[in-house]
């Protein structure tokens, strides 16, 4: 099999490492608006390097993985489309709404797949989750606490580029957590805050949000995130139900410390980010990329369930710049299948 990766940068450098060593793929080309980056990474790795994204359609390809940018997110998968290729695509499908709904559009007119990169469901810790919900371990679920926290800020020039925090980030928080409870969010109600380094401000993002969501059950559950964590990278799902309560993302590597006497000790090798606190998810998730191109597997996460998680995004951009509760219902897009 020969795979066109389109995007070089962290994740691509991953992605493309992880799947030139797949037994199952044969070679990659790869390339990136930098054409510098892509031929180095392509050296390195002992793969082809195309010069730009033309030439990864015109050399032919069984499949593409789109790690580019998220604005380049939505044409790409278009393009993929129209030559009937199937797609692994990092989240999120793309900036804007309709965006996301013009690419889906053509996903489905052209029949094709479109696999989205939501690693957490490759995750130990979330998987064992779900199978507590859904063995009714927990009880009546009431309550679900998500968080994600970067150690470090981001470059402030990529910033504009990525569609803010609650698209960026909590959309893995949004994404995983109708996947673990098998739930719809029905209201949100979001605030943020940029009252850390300026160039949140700049950009118009925030570099710290909450949200709180309420479920098609009645269970509530909140969401937060921050790009300012200096304690180290800590992704965390807790859920409490009427009969035992679980925890996700604590281990020994779990950047944060007890004030308690007899409290855990503190983490000797904190967490320091998603490369490595998600390394066997996102080697998973392309593995099953690689089995549902050879016909082998479901496709684990369409662009529908990209769709559901933006919906919630652009419903808690809108609560916080609005200063008000937002249905779901308001926002464009929604499909009557309920979480998968
Ligand atoms: N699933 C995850 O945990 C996860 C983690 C990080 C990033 N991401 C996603 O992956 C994508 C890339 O993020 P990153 O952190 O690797 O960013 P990055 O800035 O490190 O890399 C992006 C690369 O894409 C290239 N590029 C931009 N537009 C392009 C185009 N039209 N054609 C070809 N190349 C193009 C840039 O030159 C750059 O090398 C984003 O959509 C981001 O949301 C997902």
């Amino acid at each position: 099999m020969r795979i066109g990766v389109i995007g070089t940068g962290r994740i691509g450098t991953l992605h493309a490492r992880t799947l030139s060593r797949h037994r199952e793929v044969g070679s990659l080309i790869l390339t990136d608006a930098d054409p510098a980056r892509a031929q180095q990474l392509a050296h390195r790795l002992g793969e082809t390097a195309a010069p730009g994204v033309d030439e990864i359609f015109a050399w032919g390809v069984d499949a593409v993985v789109i790690t580019a940018a998220t604005s380049a997110h939505a044409e790409l998968i278009g393009r993929a489309a129209r030559f009937g290729l199937p797609v692994f695509c990092e989240k999120p499908l793309a900036l804007d709404l309709p965006g996301t709904l013009h690419a889906l559009a053509e996903v489905e007119a052209a029949g094709t797949i479109l696999q989205m990169g939501f690693q957490r469901r490759f995750d130990a810790g979330y998987a064992g989750a779900r199978q507590a919900v859904r063995a009714g371990r927990l009880g009546r679920l009431h309550t679900v606490r998500a968080l994600t926290c970067d150690q470090a800020p981001p470059p402030a020039d990529w910033l504009p580029l990525s569609g803010g925090l609650f698209r960026d980030t909590l959309i893995h928080d949004f994404d995983i957590l109708r996947w673990v409870t098998g739930r719809e969010v029905v209201h949100v109600s979001a605030a943020g805050s940029a009252a850390g380094p300026p160039m949140f401000r700049d950009a118009g993002d925030v570099d710290t949000g909450a949200a709180l969501l309420t479920l098609d059950d009645g269970t509530l559950a909140t969401a937060t995130a921050t790009r300012l964590n200096g304690a180290g990278y800590d992704v965390r799902m807790e859920l409490a139900g009427e009969r035992d309560t679980v925890v996700v993302g604590l281990d020994d590597r779990t950047p944060i410390a007890s004030t308690e006497p007899t409290g855990p000790p503190a983490a000797d090798k904190p967490w320091p980010g998603f490369l490595e606190r998600f390394a066997p998810a996102y080697e998973a998730e392309l593995a099953a990329f690689v089995e549902v191109v050879r016909g082998e597997r479901a496709n684990p996460c369409d662009g529908r369930e990209a769709l559901q998680a933006l919906r919630i995004a652009e419903a808690c951009e809108i609560s916080r710049r609005e200063h008000r509760p937002v249905a779901l219902a308001e926002i464009p897009g929604g499909f009557a299948a309920g979480a998968r």
